[in-house]
């Protein structure tokens, strides 16, 4: 048997989930609708119809979720919290007009709730669903929404700021851009193409508004315990390998294009407080309508010091320069427009997840590496993400035998224990998922959790693979 990845004292586990692929209860205690709402309630949009209303219904089970958590034996919890049921309007007014109480409150909840479990809360605060008032009033394109982020950040740090330690603003600002703005298979599903850059910027100093809002805000009590300990702030982002199909110019160079407008547009501006090339500055600036002192104004908040990086990985993309009557279609989850100058090829010889996903450990590592030799100041790095679809269902006496997953997970870290030893600062590895879920456009039938949950039931079964899980993080724990 493959032995278990070996990482060091310091490293903490975790689970990752996110508010609309979990919670449900999408109209309870005064919740306002999300854009996720919204774009599953249009047909076509979401495979088999299905809608984020009930999903886990973690809302009403949140404390049996959290005493599994403790169970498994996570060190820390990485979950998010849905802006439209804090803010059902979106805005935080004067003297705190338009704040939901019973919404800030299961947040205030769940913190208590998984400290009493000894497990850290690590939540984020944007993970994709955008409360439907904002998108109404023009969403991400103006620069107004990323002021509201802040006042929503501001808001969540005081109240929960006595609690939390450490802070994640937005999650994946590179595929909420590309899917929901630029294409259409997420929300708010706007089909821009390259005209949806003042959404990257505007996301961009969402994120650095949040960073300034919690450092303001926040109030960790300190002292011992899962609670305790200095202020961390962070950011989520998904990064990949970008690999040419052949050495030739034409490929490389959609490759690097790719590259530029997936990877470093979203992380360059953080870590280097500039965008990657001139042209992608001046094309920002001119579609944004930002003179270039505005733009430098802002890149010093979007580049705001962080305590760590989070980075989730799922797989490399393979990209060629388009061949004339190539048919790409279905080679990624989402379709890149005929007209663009690059185009993703399947990657074949590999293993390949039930949602057709090819599995390449090793591309966690060239990520982390390639981050770390990319900035000089890169922050201590989390993996906040990283995990598969099967389909397991559960079999004989209710086992689910999710070896496949297990393969993969301890695949994976032992990319991470490569990176570490290759001199990249990992602190942690959080699982996507805790449990099966709403996978956006993909609905329930994709199910990325170590427990297996029933749709009809509700009923959650502990797959091998949380099994397995609990068995690395106790002997990690122990020294073994
Ligand atoms: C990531 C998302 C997460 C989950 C995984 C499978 O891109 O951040 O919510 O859906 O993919």
């Amino acid at each position: 048997m493959t032995p278990e990845p070996v990482l060091p004292p310091h490293f903490r586990f975790g689970t990752a989930t996110a508010a609309a692929q979990v919670e449900g209860a999408a109209d309870t205690d005064g919740r306002g609708p999300s854009i996720w709402d919204t774009f599953c309630s249009e047909p076509g949009r979401v495979r088999g119809g299905d809608t984020p209303t009930v999903a886990c219904d973690h809302y009403h089970r949140m404390p049996e979720d959290v005493a599994m958590l403790g169970e498994l034996g996570v060190d820390e919890y990485r979950f998010s919290i849905s802006w439209s049921r804090v803010l059902p309007g979106g805005l935080r007014g004067t003297d705190d007009e338009g704040v939901n109480r019973a919404g800030l409150d299961f947040y205030s909840r769940l913190v208590d709730e998984l400290l009493s479990a000894g497990v850290r809360p690590v939540p984020t605060l944007y993970h994709w669903d955008l409360p439907q008032a904002l998108q109404d009033a023009g969403g991400w394109l103006e620069r107004a929404t990323s002021e509201a982020l802040g006042d929503y950040a501001a808001l969540l740090a005081e109240t929960l700021g006595d609690r939390v330690t450490r802070w994640l603003t937005l999650n994946e600002m590179n595929v909420h851009t590309l899917y929901g703005h630029a294409l259409t298979d997420h929300a708010p599903a706007l089909g821009m193409g390259l005209d949806c850059l003042p959404v990257a910027h505007n996301l961009l100093r969402a994120h650095g508004l949040a960073v300034d809002a919690i450092r303001g805000a926040a109030r960790p009590a300190g002292g011992d315990g899962a609670g305790g300990g200095p202020l961390e702030v962070g950011v989520v982002q998904q990064h990949f390998p970008v690999l040419p199909a052949t050495d030739s110019e034409e490929d490389t160079g959609a490759a690097d294009l790719f590259r530029i407008l997936t990877n470093w547009l979203f992380s360059d501006p953080i870590l280097r407080g500039a965008y990657p090339e001139a042209w992608v500055a001046e094309m920002v600036a001119a579609s944004a309508g930002l003179t270039s002192d505005q733009l430098a104004a802002d890149l010093a908040v979007i580049s705001r010091p962080l305590d760590l990086y989070g980075v989730n990985y799922y797989e490399p993309t393979r990209i060629e320069a388009p061949r004339p009557d190539k048919d790409y279609s279905g080679v990624l989850e989402v379709d890149i427009p005929a007209d663009m100058p690059f185009s993703p090829v399947r990657i074949e010889g590999v293993e390949r997840t039930d949602f057709d996903w090819p599995v390449i450990p090793s591309g966690l590592r060239d990520i982390l590496v390639t981050l770390h030799e990319r900035y000089p100041g890169l922050p201590p790095v989390v993996v906040t993400e990283n995990g598969c679809s099967y389909h397991d269902e559960p079999g004989d006496g209710g086992r689910v035998r999710d070896d496949r997953r297990i393969a993969f997970q301890r695949a994976h870290l032992a990319a991470v224990a490569e990176a570490i030893d290759a001199g990249v600062d990992v602190r942690g590895y959080y699982v996507w998922s805790a449990m099966d879920n709403f996978e956006w456009a993909a609905g329930y039938a994709e199910r990325f959790g170590l427990v297996h949950v029933d749709r009809a039931t509700q009923s959650r079964t502990r797959k091998d693979s949380w099994h397995w899980y609990r068995e690395l993080i106790a002997a990690h724990r122990a020294g073994r």
